[in-house]
């Protein structure tokens, strides 16, 4: 048992889509967040200048004494999981690309039509078909990066005209032509549209990886006898920059008041 805190870290506001559902699965659980929302996106930004935010990022939780990290972004995951692994080898680091890869494996067979879209960076690494293909090598799995979908997300542009016609551009010929019927939404950004996909391509099943990695951190918390006896401590929110619209954003995807919140501003480059 152990009551520290979990760290969660994202290049932004994406990593909040793991949250809502950690929290109802373990309540316990105490969440320290951190949201480089100063310098997002990372998505399509050089493997270096990822590796040296990442880093930054994971010094900052590691003060904070967590008792885990959790990489909500499959960006980060693609670039640096291992890196961090060996820097910290004292607490579990959990990315997000392979528990979305085993639910994957277990809903699809060779007539499945995997479709993955995510960061140009997580795309260009190829980890989603290499961890799928691990586990079952006869799967289909198609790739398509969509790098405006953050920058849109981030300033909540999301149910409108705009961000349909953006979903469109990425998703029309890539669906019809590749005959996708599972979509995987390979950034933690894409479940806040998750709506919006499933209105224009109703057919699609969607696979979630912020849903699917709250079972991989339970299984680790268990197997590591480290699942929180009591809620000691409260639900933090760092953010390198905390504009109103960071503020907006995590009030509508935690659906709580701003009142309810702890936020803090972080600045990493100091
Ligand atoms: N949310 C992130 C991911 O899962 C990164 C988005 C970005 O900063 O480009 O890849």
């Amino acid at each position: 048992m152990n009551n520290r805190a979990i760290g969660f870290f994202d290049s932004g506001l994406g990593g909040l889509t793991c949250i809502p559902n950690l929290l109802t699965q373990l309540p316990n659980e105490s969440v320290i967040y951190f949201g480089d929302t100063a310098r997002t996106p990372y998505g399509s930004k050089a493997v270096s200048t990822i590796k040296h935010y990442a880093n930054q990022i994971a010094d900052f939780l590691y003060t904070k004494d967590v008792k885990m990290m959790v990489i909500a972004c499959n960006t980060i995951t693609a670039t640096c999981l291992s890196d961090l692994q060996t820097r910290f080898p004292e607490i579990p680091i959990v990315g997000i690309i392979n528990p979305a890869a085993r639910k994957i494996a277990q809903i699809c067979d060779e007539n499945s039509r995997i479709g993955v879209i995510a960061t140009k960076v997580t795309i260009a690494s190829d980890d989603y078909n290499r961890e799928i293909k691990r586990i079952n090598p006869n799967l289909q799995v198609f790739s398509k990066a969509a790098p405006a979908f953050v920058p849109l997300i981030e300033e909540g542009i999301i149910d409108n005209e705009i961000m349909d016609l953006t979903i469109k551009y990425y998703l029309d010929d890539f669906v019809r032509e590749n005959e996708i019927d599972t979509l995987v939404l390979g950034c933690t950004h894409y479940p806040i549209i998750r709506k919006n996909i499933s209105r224009l391509y109703p057919q699609l099943r969607i696979v979630n990886p912020s849903y699917e990695i709250i079972a991989r951190i339970k299984e680790i918390l268990k197997n590591e006898d480290l699942l929180a006896e009591e809620k000691e401590g409260e639900n933090v929110f760092y953010a390198s920059d905390l504009s109103e619209n960071f503020i907006n954003m995590i009030q509508k995807i935690l659906e709580t008041e701003k009142s309810d919140l702890i936020l803090k501003f972080k600045n990493l480059d100091l």
